[in-house]
């Protein structure tokens, strides 16, 4: 559309000026003095130019005047552009991340709407969490089985990490999970350019924060990582949900503490748990034993209590989550793969599940 646009634009320009040639052709064809003998008439630097009175009268004044006019231009026009300018930029910028959101939407959309079908597997344009089938082999017995994998909301992502770390995931994928990796330097068939435009799109479905003043739309590109603010914290319904999802995992799991609750639960696709990374096969309903490790880490057995002796330091990691190259605990050293859930859960959640792992 937009090419076709430009090219009839071109086009008309082209006739235009065509035209404009022909009709300058033959009017200064019928204008021009004949060649031959046409010298009969003083040549003009010959000729009596005006005389003194009329240079230095009303030609004069007239020049002058133009003269301020033009000044008048540059005095009033420079400042008025000058004025306008942050505006402008503003407008840009704000044109820019519409036209990025526009571009990472067509990207997410599913298979059938011509997308990468991050919407099939993340529960829709929204993102509120889905399932995707996937085939996992057993390493033993070589057996092959189907199952649904949980493929957590994103409509919180900028809660837990922040945007380089979200541009690893794109670009890498994880390796052992149905999420591939989509950008060119994990072997995946996005452009950079792609990706960015993905994540302009993601940061635009965030769940909007009830404090802070971040994840307003101007923010989106330029505000440094993370992207939700300090005070930034999850609107009422949702704090709902999760308290309800604790409530549910206790119905069906007598006894199990608000600790045990959260570190399992599979609300919005395990956005909001600890299980999905740190129990194997708990993503496609073939859980091993709790906590003992899949992408992240081995929780049980007293190691995680020897890597964090002390209990605040462990509350702080889960708060923060992990930054790429930095340390943590002892002498752990974070990769940014482990997210932050200081903006997700409240002191009192995390304190409880930190009880719940180092009980483990
Ligand atoms: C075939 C299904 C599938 C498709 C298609 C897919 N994903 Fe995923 N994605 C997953 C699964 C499953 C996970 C969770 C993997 C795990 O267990 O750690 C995931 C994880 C993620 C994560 C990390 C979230 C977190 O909190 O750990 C992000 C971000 C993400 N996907 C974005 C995307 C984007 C953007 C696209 C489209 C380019 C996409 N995904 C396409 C299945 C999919
Ligand atoms: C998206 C996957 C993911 C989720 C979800 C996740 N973690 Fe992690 N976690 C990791 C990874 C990966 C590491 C290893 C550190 C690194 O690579 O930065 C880690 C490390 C840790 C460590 C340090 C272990 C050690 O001994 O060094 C603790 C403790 C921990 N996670 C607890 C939790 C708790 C509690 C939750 C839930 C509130 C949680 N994690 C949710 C991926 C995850």
């Amino acid at each position: 559309m937009v090419a076709l646009n430009t090219t009839v634009i071109a086009w008309v320009i082209f006739a235009v000026i065509l035209v404009g040639w022909i009709v300058y052709f033959f009017l200064n064809k019928a204008s021009a003095r004949r060649e031959l003998g046409s010298e009969a008439e003083m040549a003009p630097n010959r000729r009596t130019y005006y005389d003194d009175d009329v240079l230095e009268g009303r030609r004069l004044e007239r020049m002058q005047i133009l003269g301020v006019l033009l000044l008048l231009t540059l005095v009033i026009g420079l400042p008025a552009v000058w004025i306008h300018e942050p505006a402008r930029q503003a407008g840009a910028v704000a044109g820019k991340n519409e036209r990025f959101r526009f571009w990472g939407e067509e990207l997410f959309q599913t298979t059938a709407n011509g997308g990468f079908n991050c919407a099939g597997c993340h529960g829709g344009l929204k993102a509120t969490g889905g399932q995707a089938p996937y085939a996992v082999t057993d390493p033993n017995t070589g057996e092959v089985k189907a199952v649904n994998w949980y493929a957590p909301a994103l409509n919180t992502v900028f809660y837990r990490f922040s945007q380089d770390e979200v541009r690893f995931i794109l670009q890498y994928g994880r390796p052992f999970s149905p999420m591939s990796a989509w950008g060119s330097l994990g072997g995946g068939p996005m452009t950079d350019q792609n990706i960015e435009t993905l994540l302009v799109y993601l940061q635009s479905i965030q769940i909007k924060p009830t404090a802070g003043t971040c994840l307003t739309k101007a923010d989106f590109v330029d505000k440094a990582d993370p992207y939700v603010c300090d005070g930034g914290t999850l609107p009422q319904t949702n704090k709902d949900e999760i308290t309800n999802a604790v409530k549910a995992y206790q119905a069906a799991h007598p006894g199990a503490s608000e600790g045990e609750a959260l570190f399992n639960s599979d609300l919005s696709s395990g956005a909001y748990s600890c299980a999905r990374c740190h129990t194997q096969g708990w993503s496609y309903g073939d859980p091993g034993v709790t906590a003992q490790g899949g992408m992240g880490w081995n929780l049980t057995g007293g190691s995680t209590n020897a890597h964090f002796p002390n209990e605040t330091d462990m509350i702080s990691f889960i708060k923060a989550g992990s930054q790429m190259g930095k340390k943590y605990g002892m002498q752990g050293q974070g990769s940014g793969r482990m997210p932050g859930f200081g903006h997700l859960l409240t002191d009192e959640q995390i304190k409880a599940i930190v009880d719940y792992v180092r009980s483990l």
